[in-house]
């Protein structure tokens, strides 16, 4: 009689946060390139989860803000993030690989010509109030905050701040609202994050999908 344990397969699924939007198609097609595809996923359609039985695998979309919070309570096992985001939230979460997708760089920016007004606090609309806040905050300079969802290159234009903390990949926006760099915070590209416990428990599997992203990354 064959024991009936060893008929019994223990499957494990590996989650996967994917930002929506021009970052998660270029880290999909970096997926994809690396033998992790899934079908209907690049469809115009409304689903946001899909499944690759063959693989194992599950993937879902979600706000680019969202995939730390996914990955850092156990929801996603592993997540492609934008740096600007895991800098913004900072995750309890293991950063495992720079994907170097997604380029671009974490900027002040103000009119041209700016002067900073330094018998007040600076005014800096923005949507990374806690990078705003450190990268101020290590200059000594006060500042206050005006936290904006999108379009922040208006605010100085029409006087509502002194100065934007944003993300700029071409320098298009900013060049065609007449605005300009005045510092560079960080550079940025979508990292690969993983769930620490997930990463305990299936390390194998995950330090798998970094080779082969690795690859890709060095092809790229
Ligand atoms: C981002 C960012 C800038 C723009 C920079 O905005 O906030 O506005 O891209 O890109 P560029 O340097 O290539 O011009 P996004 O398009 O994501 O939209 P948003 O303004 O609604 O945030």
């Amino acid at each position: 009689m064959r024991c009936i344990w060893a008929e019994l397969q223990v499957i494990t699924v590996i989650n996967v946060a994917l930002p929506k939007g021009r970052l998660g198609h270029k880290v999909y097609e970096m997926m994809a390139n690396a033998g992790y595809s899934f079908d209907g996923i690049t469809d115009k359609g409304r689903r946001l989860v899909f499944v690759n039985e063959a693989l194992n695998m599950r993937c879902f979309w979600v706000k680019p803000f969202d995939v730390p919070v996914y990955v850092e309570r156990g929801t996603a096992d592993i997540g492609l993030a934008g740096k600007d985001i895991l800098m913004e939230r900072k995750p309890d979460v293991y950063e495992l690989l720079d994907l170097h997708a997604g380029k671009c760089k974490m900027c002040v920016a103000a009119v041209n010509g700016f002067h900073d007004p330094i018998e007040r606090p600076l005014k800096v609309a923005t949507e990374f109030p806690n990078i705003s806040r450190e990268y101020y905050g290590s200059l000594g300079r006060e500042i206050d905050v005006i936290e904006l969802r999108g379009s922040l290159e208006l605010a100085p234009v029409l006087g509502l701040s002194d100065v934007i903390v944003d993300i700029v990949e071409t320098g298009t926006t900013l060049r065609e609202n007449n605005l300009s760099v005045i510092a560079t915070i960080a550079e940025l590209s979508a990292r690969l994050i993983a769930n620490k416990s997930a990463y305990k428990f299936n390390g194998g599997i995950i330090s798998e999908i970094i080779r082969r992203l690795a690859n890709d990354t060095d092809n790229a």
